[in-house]
């Protein structure tokens, strides 16, 4: 297939809106590859960038599927190949040439996971800030060992650790969910009660209503050795729920917003707040907002990520091959690159409950 040397994109213009643009395609570095686009997702993040940090001119959009159109001259990952279907996210609203609502996509290749054929286009879109944000928490925040997954998942039983999961049906808390449970942890987790059929589906074990304001005595009473939570919202008070849900030795909460001042002081010395931003497993040094990610920094959380994924050889290729993994419960959404914005509109606005806006693009 000959390349086009223009593609369409999705980019910031004046007043925090975007436009549908004709744009160059991506030019390759040594280890990158190049992705034709079949299908997109929207996370919150998409709509925080364009509403209130990128400025005009920048590409938007972070997960993507697609199949690979190129490889650069010097792509560290073998397993790569032209025509593979691969899934990953990339920093997108943050720079002119690299976003996933685009035709193309230029992206590292490391970082992205090789899609088994069992695995449906709209499912592994969903696969690129959720579950590698999950990932990133459970494993590299909260240092929960890696099994061994090439011998199935680990058995969950009366005497495994558990684990609190806060808002389960968040897209991050989905992948949480079944990452932990595949990794023999029992866990616990708050959802909307129309959401827990769901979530019980995905290996909740134990399941509360988050409006029930009792719930961090119960869970902290029923499971005093819960040491280790994630919390998929860490705003409007869910930090300090988190922090009053462990147990009387305390541990580990990590928290996907800014760290909440309230909440790092009600259990300090007992309880650690701990920031987690997937970005950083992309390996590009980055600023958000006074925050700076350097080099080493980033090169440290890339190679963590890498093991889930550098196309075939990570965890995530092993657990979908085996079928293990379902992704974020989607919602095909009409429209192409063109319906994005309204989707961004329905996330802002709080609409979405358990489910992934999700794009077929081309
Ligand atoms: N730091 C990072 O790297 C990182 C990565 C990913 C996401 N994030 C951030 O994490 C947040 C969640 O992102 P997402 O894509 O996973 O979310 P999402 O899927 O859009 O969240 C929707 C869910 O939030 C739940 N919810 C709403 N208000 C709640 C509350 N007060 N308490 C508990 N649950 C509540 C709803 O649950 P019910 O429908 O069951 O009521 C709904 O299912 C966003 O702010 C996002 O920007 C940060």
């Amino acid at each position: 297939m000959t390349l086009p040397s223009k593609m369409k994109a999705l980019v910031t213009v004046e007043g925090n809106k975007t436009e549908l643009h004709e744009v160059p395609l991506p030019t390759l570095d040594k280890d990158e590859i190049l992705v034709r686009t079949l299908a997109v997702t929207i996370n919150p993040t998409d709509w925080k960038h364009v509403a209130m940090i990128s400025g005009p001119g920048n590409q938007v959009g972070c997960d993507f599927v697609g199949v690979v159109e190129e490889l650069g001259p010097g792509v560290q990952n073998t397993s790569l190949s032209k025509g593979d279907r691969v899934a990953g996210f990339v920093h997108g609203g943050y720079s002119a040439d690299r976003g996933s609502f685009a035709q193309y996509i230029k992206t590292n290749s490391g970082i992205v996971a090789t899609i088994p054929d069992n695995v449906d286009d709209l499912v592994a879109a969903s696969l690129g800030i959720g579950g590698e944000t999950a990932v990133q928490a459970l494993f590299h925040r909260l240092a929960i060992p890696v099994p061994d997954f090439s011998k199935g998942p680990v058995e969950v039983t009366e005497d495994s650790p558990e684990i609190l999961i806060w808002s389960g049906s968040t897209t991050v808390g989905q992948w949480a969910i079944q990452i932990a449970h595949l990794s023999g942890y029992k866990v616990i987790t708050t959802a909307s009660p129309k959401n827990h059929d769901l979530l019980k589906q995905l290996g909740a074990d134990d399941l509360y209503d988050y409006r029930d304001e009792t719930i961090p005595q119960k869970i902290a009473a029923k499971y005093p050795n819960l040491s280790k939570a994630l919390d998929c919202i860490s705003e409007h008070g869910t930090q300090q729920l988190c922090v009053k849900s462990l147990g009387p030795k305390g541990g580990d909460v990590v928290v996907l917003l800014k760290p909440d001042k309230e909440a790092i002081e009600l259990r300090k010395g007992e309880v650690n707040i701990i920031h987690t931003l997937v970005y950083t497993a992309l390996g590009h040094p980055f600023n958000y907002g006074r925050a700076t990610y350097d080099e080493d920094r980033v090169t440290a959380d890339s190679n963590l990520m890498k093991e889930w994924l550098n196309g075939t050889q990570g965890h995530f290729y092993t657990l979908f091959k085996q079928g293990l993994l379902r992704g974020n419960r989607v919602k095909e959404m009409s429209g192409g690159l063109e319906g994005i914005p309204e989707g961004f509109k329905y996330l802002q606005e709080g609409k979405a409950s358990a489910e992934k806006l999700t794009y077929r693009i081309g």
